[in-house]
């Protein structure tokens, strides 16, 4: 049984860094056979988070999908932007949204998080700042983040990144992620066997 991932980027410009690392990623978790889905920050638009909206209108399309796919998912992979040292204002209000569904789709899920910047942090201020509202709605978060500095000279032709160390290093983690998940799921599959 094959695991699935379910990969986006928090991004939505259109030659977005994140988007290249996410892609890198997805590329990465297929080579190494698990099964990817791609999903992008549009798919999961919502309008901002307005408690008397839900209670009125329930929950928007986008918040829908988002909970969809990390159901159909067995773990996350997000590439993220930094904003101000924080995460992308789209990424936290599609967080919001979702975190008010029972059973909270987030919790006992495994994520990794990535982050691409053209500044010499790589975006990881950004990463740190996303794991607080991951870690309190119950995910997992996989230790080892992942992030891009001087992501607008980093990738090659190929959408790898152009120093060989530092692509290995990469791949090591997305493997050590995808390891981890699938032990998890093989252990929770025996225990409810
Ligand atoms: C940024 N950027 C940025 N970069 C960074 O390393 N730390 C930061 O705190 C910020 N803050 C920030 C705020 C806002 C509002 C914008 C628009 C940008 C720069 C950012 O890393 C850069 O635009 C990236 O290219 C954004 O990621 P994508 O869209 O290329 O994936």
């Amino acid at each position: 049984q094959l695991v699935r991932f379910l990969v986006f980027s928090a991004s939505l410009r259109r030659d977005s860094l994140n988007s290249r690392l996410a892609e890198l990623a997805a590329r990465t978790i297929e080579a190494n056979g698990g099964k990817v889905d791609r999903a992008t920050m549009r798919e999961f638009d919502v309008p901002s988070y307005d408690q008397d909206a839900q209670e009125q209108a329930g929950f928007p399309l986008g918040a829908q999908e988002f909970r969809r796919r990390l159901e159909t998912s067995d773990a996350f992979v997000i590439s993220s932007p930094e904003y101000n040292f924080s995460m992308p204002g789209v990424l936290k209000n599609a967080i919001d949204w979702v975190s008010r569904y029972r059973p909270q789709p987030f919790n006992e899920r495994h994520g990794m998080l990535l982050s691409a910047s053209p500044s010499m942090a790589g975006g990881n201020r950004g990463l740190w700042a996303l794991r607080v509202p991951l870690e309190h709605l119950g995910a997992r978060v996989y230790p080892d983040m992942f992030s891009l500095a001087q992501a607008h000279q980093a990738f090659d032709g190929d959408g790898r990144i152009a120093d060989r160390q530092l692509q290995e290093w990469f791949e090591r983690n997305v493997v050590g992620f995808m390891d981890l998940v699938e032990a998890a799921k093989h252990y929770v599959c025996a225990k409810t066997a």
